[in-house]
């Protein structure tokens, strides 16, 4: 996965950018170590030579060592995080609102803040490390070799213990990397939760609660990350001893065998001791980074789509015409596995009829909007819109084609004017748009600061204002059918409403239209 995602040819590229950096940085060794072996005459008279073969290696070592960071860096690392951030949006994106409904907030959070920051920040580094590392310990390998033969026999056994070392520590600290990642969810949920009834904890005092809470959430979030910092001392320790236990049977070997490259070798495991620590750190940071675009695949792939294979079905683009609604004995649930919210529901409404649908509260109403949106599960029956049974019309185009002002609308951190255009297939002009925010006082708002390309934040207008705005905005559309989820509810003034009840009756002066 990671191969296809990252490009073949250009992983290719970048391994090869590193052997030259390896071979550039290892080849000035041995060259240096035949060259102190010299009669003192050659050494004089080769001086020159060995200068320029030492320079132009480490300047070429350089480069390549750079080239091979700035092509990964900048050229596989952002494909590999596009693909996978495309991938979780997209299966979010068309997740259904029964999904989005069960699932924990904190996990999904998680998802895109936890493993994409694994996959955009970690996995560059232990990719680059991984592979450096194991290419600098084969060449380490070689020099050892070189310098000392007989000490090369314990390069086998040194790979089988490493082995060894690696096969024990590899899956406790994947799986305590996983535990430390997936222990932040509770944070995160936590803090989400906090943010968005901020108002309700501090009205009732639970402030204290919520900061207790949290704080033990933190903390059991740490456990797994001390335990991990302690698997990886223990490992730095075992591995210590291992380069230590190896330079005294170098050491050993070489004073009873008198080779005259030891000092080469006894450079060389050194080196080798901290490649070898290095390569399984790396390793490991790897393999969970690995773990990180498992879970954001395995989450790509699970998550239902509300697509249906059958939602195809494209309406004109004129539809709906005429606005005729007809629900026949229809029942409409959250998801297949939940209990109704409607049960065989019956209803017809005429084109131009203008409908107010009364219930208590939880009784449906918003259920019965969602339906038409094609946003919750039809149970049984069909819902039928001039003449087109919504259950196979293309979600998008369905949506598109109804004007919605939502109970708990959303204003998107864009302008004005792409706020207002947002859903319509043909957007309104920017006249028009004023025309109408003018009408309902809320241009005043925006053009003392920059029109319509005023950026919308939380601050800039006000509960009620915001319900103006949406208002204004299905006011701007022109479709046949829309639906208004207690449209006034944020509103207070008597004045208002009876504004807005003209403007509701004003709306089929553009177009017949049903509401
Ligand atoms: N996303 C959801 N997932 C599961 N069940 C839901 C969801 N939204 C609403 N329900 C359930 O569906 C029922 C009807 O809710 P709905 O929001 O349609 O009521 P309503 O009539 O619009 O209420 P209100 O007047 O408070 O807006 C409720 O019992 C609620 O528990
Ligand atoms: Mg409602």
């Amino acid at each position: 996965m990671f191969i296809r995602v990252a490009g073949r040819r250009g992983l290719i590229g970048f391994i090869f950018l590193l052997c030259i950096f390896v071979v550039g940085v290892t080849y000035p060794q041995i060259y240096m170590q035949s060259w102190v072996l010299k009669s003192p005459q050659q050494q004089h008279d080769s001086i020159g030579t060995v200068t320029g073969v030492y320079l132009g290696l480490s300047l070429l070592a350089l480069c390549a060592f750079s080239a091979a960071c700035t092509h990964f860096t900048l050229g596989v690392a952002p494909r590999i995080s596009l693909s996978f951030h495309g991938s979780l949006a997209n299966a979010l994106l068309y997740a259904p609102l029964s999904f989005l409904a069960t699932t924990d907030m904190g996990s999904i959070t998680n998802r895109f803040s936890q493993d994409l920051a694994v996959i955009d920040q970690e996995i560059p580094l232990a990719f680059i490390g991984t592979i450096l590392t194991l290419l600098q310990l084969l060449a380490q390998s070689v020099t050892l070799i070189i310098g000392s033969h007989l000490s090369g026999i314990a390069i086998p056994f040194l790979l089988i213990l490493v082995y060894w070392i690696q096969s024990m520590y590899l899956p406790t600290s994947y799986q305590l990397r996983l535990l430390d990642l997936e222990a932040k969810a509770p944070i995160v949920s936590l803090f989400v939760r906090s943010i968005e009834g901020l108002a309700t904890v501090r009205t009732f005092g639970w402030m204290d609660r919520t900061q207790k809470e949290s704080k033990q959430h933190i903390i059991a979030s740490q456990t797994p990350f001390y335990l991990l910092a302690t698997v990886q001392i223990m490992l730095g320790l075992v591995l210590d001893l291992v380069t230590a236990a190896l330079a005294v049977i170098i050491i050993s070997v070489s004073v009873y065998t008198r080779e005259p490259r030891i000092g080469l070798a006894l450079f060389s495991i050194v080196g080798l001791g901290s490649s070898t620590k290095l390569l399984i750190t790396q390793w490991t940071e790897l393999e969970t980074s690995f773990g990180a675009m498992r879970r954001i695949k395995d989450f790509s792939e699970n998550t239902p789509r509300e697509i249906a294979s059958y939602r195809s079905l494209r309406p004109p683009r004129t539809w709906p015409d005429k606005g005729e609604v007809q629900f026949s004995d229809v029942s409409l649930s959250y998801s297949d596995s939940m209990p109704p919210v409607i049960q065989n529901l019956t209803l017809k409404i005429e084109p131009g009829w203008k409908v107010g649908i009364c219930g208590r509260t939880g009784s449906g109403k918003s259920t019965l909007v969602a339906s038409i949106l094609g946003l919750v599960y039809i149970q049984k029956g069909t819902v039928i819109i001039d003449g087109m049974d919504i259950s196979f019309l293309e979600s998008d185009s369905l949506r598109s084609s109804v004007t919605v002002v939502p109970q708990n609308g959303v204003l998107l951190r864009a302008s004005v004017r792409m706020n207002l255009a947002l859903g319509s297939p043909e957007p309104p002009t920017d006249e028009k748009m004023i025309e109408v925010l003018t009408e309902y006082g809320l241009y005043n708002r925006f053009k003392e600061r920059e029109g319509l390309d005023t950026l919308v934040v939380d601050d800039i207008l006000s509960y009620g204002e915001q319900q103006i705005f949406f208002i204004v905005r299905a006011l701007l559309q022109k479709t046949r059918l829309v639906l208004l989820d207690e449209p006034t509810s944020r509103l207070c003034c008597p004045e208002w409403l009876r504004g807005f009840d003209g403007a509701l009756y004003r709306a089929p002066s553009r177009d017949p239209c049903t509401i």
